[in-house]
């Protein structure tokens, strides 16, 4: 790990998994309970305001319920003791990477501990309901949603993700199934840019081809593995 410096880290729904937060595209994931369309886009909210609003209240109140696991505590340790460039990138609404202690941390899709008033454009952290329609606490209006990014919508913050992994010279995605873009894509302009690309994911995801190394296990086996490789390297 001597010539490692700069480390991107992209994490999705896996590594929460064993905090007890359901994935997505696993056996029993939201999106085989819930219809995308339904739930997830724009237009699902013009269509039918309760029903979305509904379902974030629901996974908002579970996810403040819930505990970093030992993936989590491991990838703030190493956000701790790193001394290069650190980014933890991650697909995951929940605060488990904060929690856990991290603090370089991007959430791309946004977070549920947020919500965000489309009337005046401020986000204010939440952690109630949106359901009974609340005024925004800065301009009054009745016009706050999940501060979530929806199929459809641009993530956010993906210059600063690009730059950064331009300047890497490990990315490593954990827990993530490699479906969703752009994030699923961040491996291949990796490894456009000669960074070394490694994935810790349960099983074989739909991008491990891409990865130089893929590891298969449970996150929190792998991720406290690797962040002593890392550290003590
Ligand atoms: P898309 O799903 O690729 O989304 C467009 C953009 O929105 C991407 O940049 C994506 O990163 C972003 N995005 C918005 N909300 C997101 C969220 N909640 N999670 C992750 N990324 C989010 O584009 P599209 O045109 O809506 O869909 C393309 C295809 O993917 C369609 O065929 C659609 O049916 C399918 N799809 C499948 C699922 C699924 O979970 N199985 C979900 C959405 C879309
Ligand atoms: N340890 C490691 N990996 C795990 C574990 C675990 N304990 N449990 C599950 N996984 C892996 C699965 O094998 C799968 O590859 O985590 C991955 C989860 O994939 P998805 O459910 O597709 O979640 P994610 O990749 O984060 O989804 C991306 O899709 O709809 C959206 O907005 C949502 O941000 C999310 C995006």
């Amino acid at each position: 790990m001597a010539d490692i410096r700069n480390i991107v880290i992209l994490t999705g729904a896996g590594v929460s998994a064993e905090s007890g937060i359901d994935t997505f595209r696993d056996a029993g994931g939201l999106w085989e309970q819930h219809r995308v369309e339904d739930v997830a886009t724009p237009e699902a909210f013009a269509r039918d305001p309760d029903l979305v609003l509904n379902f974030y209240d629901m996974r908002r109140e579970a996810i403040q319920t819930k505990q970093p696991n030992a993936a989590h505590d491991a990838l703030a340790r190493l956000d701790a003791g790193w001394h290069g460039d650190l980014l933890i990138v991650t697909q995951n609404v929940d605060d488990l990477h904060e929690r856990a202690g991290a603090h370089r941390v991007l959430h791309m899709h946004g977070t549920h501990l947020n919500a965000w008033c489309t009337a005046c454009d401020t986000r204010t952290p939440w952690t109630g309901t949106l359901i009974d329609r609340p005024h925004c606490p800065s301009c009054d209006a009745q016009a706050l949603r999940p501060d979530v990014v929806w199929f459809g919508e641009m993530p956010y913050e993906m210059d600063r993700i690009y730059t950064a992994l331009r300047q890497a010279d490990l990315f490593v995605s954990i827990g993530t199934s490699g479906a969703v873009y752009p994030a699923a894509g961040f491996v291949q302009e990796a490894r456009d840019m000669r960074v070394r690309t490694l994935e810790l994911n349960l099983e074989a995801s739909m991008g491990s081809r891409w990865f130089h190394e893929s590891r298969h296990g449970p996150a929190t086996q792998l991720v406290p593995q690797w962040v002593e490789e890392v550290l003590n390297g």
